[in-house]
């Protein structure tokens, strides 16, 4: 049955790169989008130029629809761990808080219990789609990705891997023969398992070592194989980059690399030597990315490797500022990541907000007022841009599967009267209003291809 959606229609239109993207900015105040049975978009622009009037119309006004937002790091295992007190920086709160907390997960009904408040948490801030760091347990990674189908939401995910650790950490390792066959199994159960097939899928698999330091250059050799095997089937790579400055210290130590990229671009001999596979390409996604050389940036982006930045989870942890004009002048793609649990906000337009904060607070001529446009491309279609997913999702362009959030200001006190004072109507003050000050309370519904959750 074919559906309307009305409402003021906001979101990034085509395929732009992220230098044009306000050029491409939709904003319809009086706006529809129309969804098939299959839950694909139709038609999707003016109610007054809508197609036919055989469709039973949901009308949202005065509320927005944004597409669904796009979280590129997430971690499934700190879902209770946000403002962890005692932590202080990334190694120490990783061993003090961290690795403790996701210990819990061992126990099979507390791991069920997580998953069941991570999906709905994602619910209430209109995640839809989330590439998330998965649990060292794969019973954990088996509710994550059950409790994902059931719920209708779409999520990436992968067995957090570690074979060296802190003893913190212990509960969380495995040797090496065993991370590589649980990977292997994950992906040969869950890649694609809502529907056979992952081009039309909700959930897929990835290849998750936790960062350089929880593994050997032996694991990284291995796990440069099994990628290797299974990167035409879409499977994807997902770590940590650069976040803190004593991490890369360490990982140069440890590895005897030029740069922190070399680990995953199978240069992990000493010297940055060719020594495996490269787990880099266009599944590839890094988090954090602070503190890249012109090199790194530059082979990301070769490679079509994506950048999730998180800059909450940097101004808790004071992992630094990812330099925005250099890091997006390499061409890298660059989305948006929550990095819960040291990122300690769920909704992506909270992180957007600490996003504009800190790049105009970047020294000199460094700094930069984003515009809303580029804000909320990089927490939508960017996201999609780095999951291989932009043919299906991150825009309300007709042939896209219906992924939106029904954002209403009335839900929340002062955004409504904050947004009426905006004269004319203006497009871009009215969308930077909106992704600046909204909160969870303005999030009344969600949808992921045509179905509401919740
Ligand atoms: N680096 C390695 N593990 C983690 C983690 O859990 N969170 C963050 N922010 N960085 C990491
Ligand atoms: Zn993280």
């Amino acid at each position: 049955m074919t559906r309307a959606y009305r409402g003021h229609l906001m979101h990034i239109g085509g395929n732009p790169e992220l230098a044009d993207v306000r050029d491409w900015l939709v904003s319809e105040p009086d706006g529809v989008v129309v969804v098939d049975d299959t839950g694909r978009i139709t038609y999707s622009g003016a109610y007054a130029d809508r197609p036919g009037d055989d469709a039973e119309t949901v009308d949202f006004r005065p509320a927005f629809l944004l597409p669904g937002f796009v979280d590129t790091h997430i971690h499934f295992p700190q879902t209770y761990c946000t403002d962890a007190y005692g932590g202080g920086r990334l190694l120490d709160w990783l061993a003090r808080c961290v690795f403790p907390a996701e210990a819990k997960l061992a126990d099979p009904a507390y791991a069920q219990q997580a998953a069941r408040d991570f999906c709905r948490r994602r619910i209430s801030v209109g995640t839809t789609t989330a590439l998330v760091f998965g649990s060292a347990f794969p019973h954990a990674q088996d509710a994550l990705f059950s409790e994902s189908i059931r719920t209708g939401l779409r999520t990436i995910s992968g067995r957090g891997i570690q074979t060296v650790g802190p003893p913190s950490a212990g509960p969380l390792l495995t040797d090496e023969t065993t991370a590589i066959s649980l990977a292997v199994a994950e992906i040969d159960r869950w890649h694609g398992a809502d529907t056979g097939d992952p081009a039309t899928a909700f959930v897929h698999a990835a290849v998750v070592p936790r960062f350089a330091l929880s593994v050997t250059a032996q694991t990284l050799h291995a796990l440069g194989e099994v990628y290797d095997s299974v990167r035409d089937r879409g499977v994807y790579f997902h770590t940590h980059l650069n976040e803190n400055v004593d991490e890369v210290a360490a990982v140069h130590e440890t590895y005897g690399v030029r740069t922190y990229l070399d680990t995953y671009d199978g240069r992990f001999g000493g010297g940055s030597t060719p020594a495996g596979k490269t787990l880099l390409g266009p599944r590839s996604v890094l988090a954090h990315a602070v503190h890249c050389t012109a090199d790194e940036l530059a082979r990301m982006a070769e490679t079509a490797t994506s950048i999730a930045h998180c800059p909450t989870s940097q101004l808790f942890l004071g992992s630094g500022v990812m330099p925005w004009r250099s890091t997006v002048r390499s061409r890298v793609n660059v989305s948006l990541g929550t990095d819960v649990s040291a990122g300690d906000e769920w909704l992506m337009p909270r992180v957007l907000n600490d996003c504009f904060k800190v790049h105009m607070s970047e020294p000199g001529d460094h700094a930069v007022a984003l515009h809303p446009a580029e804000l909320l491309f990089t927490a939508t279609l960017a996201g999609a841009r780095a999951l291989d997913l932009e043919a299906r999702i991150g825009n309300l362009d007709v042939g896209k599967e219906a992924d939106f959030v029904v954002v209403d200001p009335h839900h929340q006190e002062l955004l409504a009267e904050t947004l009426a004072q905006i004269e004319n109507g203006d497009r871009d003050r009215l969308l930077f209003t909106l992704l600046m000050g909204m909160r969870d309370d303005a999030v009344v519904q969600v949808y992921v291809k045509g179905r509401k959750l919740g």
